[in-house]
């Protein structure tokens, strides 16, 4: 249900990496776990944002904090705007807390927000960040939908400058070119989520439910690997996430190796939980992070350092769109 449900693909297909048959390494010394954002994980893994705008997602909530605390993977609420307009919501997000005291949790609102706002949805779960979503593709074909987004970058600056925890800005499955990242960069943001196409899609998802809106935006977007690696080869010093269409542990590795610190997943955990629980949650992510140490061991990674230093070889669509927009698709194969 949540996937693009049309041929539009996240690219990792055109993404390879060298198969080293001489690893010298051993599986029980292959280290996946990270420190993002001051907080050490289990495996550069996060829940992404999934719960916004419904008023009773409390049981939802619940179960996703419940699963990045046994995991020991990070964590995004879904946008809080609904505890804001109405307190009575705000136990639909404190209870991501609640069952995870010590994890890596992220508040959640649009970046049209005021800092006011941001400040209340940070203190409401005693958040480590705050994400801030730019999703104008999903405001313009859902219906009463946002259609004034002047003035956005230097809101978001302003935001950057005087919350007191970092901000992660992302979109949410349409994408984040080089020039986006280069203005956020500029307007003072550290951390980007780019949430490609190819996964989670806005616009087919509002097309089923009002007929023809959002078909022609159907296919929009900027695939996930290309968005990742337009973000990466600009060299700024930013800390990347890769999300949009992830959907395996080869997917996960790749991102890595292509420049990302974190990836994050949504749609298919939302489904697994809401239809077949808890359990089959955590073991759908021990299957991602074990897969994620065999890609490793076969890279002959040991770490996570290691593997994103690891060549990988851009071919097709992806390689043909950088080249066109005059990225070197070598820099990631000579290294
Ligand atoms: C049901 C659902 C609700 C979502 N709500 C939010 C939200 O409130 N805030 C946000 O930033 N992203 C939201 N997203 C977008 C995801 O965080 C993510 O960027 C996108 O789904 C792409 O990842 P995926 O292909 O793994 O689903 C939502 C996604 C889904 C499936």
């Amino acid at each position: 249900m949540w996937d693009s449900e049309d041929d539009a693909s996240a690219g990792f297909e055109d993404i390879s990496f060298i198969h080293n048959a001489l690893p010298e390494l051993r599986c029980d010394e292959i280290d996946c776990s990270c420190i993002f954002m001051g907080k050490k994980l289990r495996a550069p893994l996060m829940i992404n944002a999934i719960t916004g705008g419904h008023a009773d997602v409390t049981e939802i909530n619940r179960g996703l904090a419940r699963v990045a605390a046994a995991t020991g993977i990070a964590m995004a609420v879904g946008s809080q705007r609904a505890a804001l307009d109405d307190p009575d919501v705000k136990q639909t997000f404190t209870v991501a807390r609640e069952e995870n005291h010590k994890g890596l949790l992220l508040a959640n609102l649009n970046a049209l927000c005021t800092l006011e706002e941001a400040n209340q949805a940070v203190a409401m779960i005693d958040a480590d960040g705050i994400q801030l979503h730019l999703n104008a593709g999903q405001e313009l074909v859902m219906r009463e939908g946002e259609t004034n987004f002047i003035g956005i970058r230097d809101n978001i600056e302003h935001l950057v400058r005087n919350l007191p925890v970092p901000v992660l800005v992302k979109e949410v499955g349409f994408g984040l070119s080089r020039e986006v990242v280069t203005a956020l960069f500029k307007a003072g943001v550290r951390y980007i989520d780019v949430s490609g196409r190819g996964g989670t899609n806005f616009a087919a998802i509002e097309g089923r439910r009002g007929g023809v809106a959002g078909l022609h935006l159907k296919k929009w977007g900027i695939p996930t690997a290309i968005s990742l690696l337009e973000t990466t080869s600009t060299g700024l010093p930013l800390t990347v996430v890769a999300s949009g269409g992830l959907r395996s542990s080869l997917d996960i590795a790749l991102s890595l190796a292509a420049g990302a610190a974190l990836t994050a997943i949504a749609g298919p955990f939302l489904k697994v939980l809401v239809e077949k629980g808890e359990d089959s949650l955590i073991n759908l992510i021990k299957e991602l992070i074990a897969g994620l140490e065999q890609v490793m061991m076969l890279t002959g990674a040991a770490n996570l350092q290691a593997l994103m230093g690891k060549p990988i070889i851009l071919t097709g669509y992806t390689a043909e769109w950088l080249q066109r927009r005059g990225i070197d698709i070598n820099l990631y194969a000579c290294r």
